[in-house]
C-alpha cells in the first residue's frame, strides 16, 4: 500500500524538486511521499508556476519505482495518477474529469495538475516523481492561471489535506497494482478514455495550423491525442501541440 510513508515540510522550494534532491542523497521506498504546506516555487507543466495559499491544498510528490514499467508503456503512470485524483474527487462532486493528458477538470475549471518527472534506465522507468496539485479550501485564485477552482469552491465544504493525500494514495495502490501484478494495461487504458473531459462531441481546437472543430477519436498507447477533424481527417498530437479552445 502507497499510504503508508507520508511525510510533511513546512515549506519546500517545490515538492518535486525536494523529492528529486532526496532520492540524490537516500535509499527511499516505492511510495514515499512528500506533502507541503507551502512551495515557494511551485512547478506547473509548461514552465509555468503553480499557485497555491498556504496550507490549504494538497501539493505532494511520490516517488514510485515502476522497473515493471517500459518506456513505451509509461503513459500509464500518468493514466493511473489521473485516474486515482479523479476516482477520489468523484467522491464529493459531480462532473469530474480529466483533461487530457493529465489536468483534472470539474466542468470547464480545473482543480487540479499533475506533473510526472520520469528517469529512465534502459528501457524502463527507474523513478517516476508524481507531483499532484489539488486545489481543495482556497477561494480566491490571484495567478494568470485561466480556470482554477477549488473543491471548497464547489461544494462549501473544508477538507483535510492529509485524509484526502491518504485517499488518493490508497487508489493509486490499487491502479499501480493492477499494472504492476497483472498487466492489466487495457483495463488502464479504457476506464482512462471514459473519464476523458470533452470525450464526445465536437470541440474547438487550435494547433500550429490554427483553429478547428474535432472529436477526440482515441488515445494512442503512447499517450498521443487522436483527434478526428469535422472533415474527417485524423490527427495526432503529442503534450503540447494541441490546444483546448474552453
Ligand atoms: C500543471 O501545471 O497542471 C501541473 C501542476 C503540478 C503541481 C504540483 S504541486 C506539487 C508538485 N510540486 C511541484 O512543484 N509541482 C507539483
Amino acid at each position: 500500500m502507497l499510504d503508508k510513508d507520508i511525510h510533511y515540510k513546512e515549506e519546500v522550494v517545490s515538492t518535486n524538486s525536494y523529492l528529486k534532491e532526496l532520492i540524490e542523497s537516500q535509499q527511499l521506498s516505492d511510495g514515499y511521499t512528500i506533502y507541503a504546506g507551502f512551495q515557494t516555487s511551485g512547478r506547473g507543466q509548461r514552465g509555468n508556476t503553480w499557485e497555491s495559499e498556504h496550507r490549504l491544498n494538497l501539493t505532494c510528490s511520490i516517488l514510485l519505482k515502476p522497473q515493471f514499467v517500459q518506456v513505451k508503456d509509461s503513459f500509464l503512470l500518468s493514466q493511473i495518477v489521473s485516474l486515482a485524483v479523479s476516482d477520489i474527487l468523484n467522491l464529493y462532486a459531480d462532473h469530474i474529469t480529466i483533461k487530457w493528458p493529465n489536468d483534472i477538470y470539474w466542468k470547464d475549471k480545473k482543480i487540479a495538475g499533475v506533473l510526472i518527472e520520469n528517469s529512465f534506465i534502459d528501457d524502463v522507468v527507474v523513478h517516476s516523481i508524481v507531483g499532484i496539485g489539488l486545489n481543495l479550501n482556497q477561494q480566491c485564485f490571484e495567478s494568470d492561471a485561466p480556470n482554477p477552482i477549488s473543491l471548497k469552491q464547489i461544494t462549501g465544504n473544508h477538507y483535510d489535506v492529509l485524509k484526502i493525500l491518504s485517499l488518493i494514495l490508497k487508489r493509486l495502490s490499487f491502479y499501480y497494482e493492477m499494472i504492476r501484478e497483472e498487466g492489466d494495461f487495457e483495463y488502464i487504458r479504457n476506464v482512462y478514455k471514459k473519464a476523458l473531459y470533452r470525450k464526445e462531441g465536437f470541440y474547438t481546437f487550435s494547433d500550429q495550423q490554427g483553429i478547428f472543430s474535432a472529436r477526440i477519436k482515441d488515445i494512442a498507447d503512447l499517450g498521443l491525442l487522436i483527434l478526428e477533424t469535422d472533415n474527417n481527417e485524423v490527427r495526432n498530437y503529442g503534450f503540447k501541440e494541441v490546444k483546448y479552445i474552453l
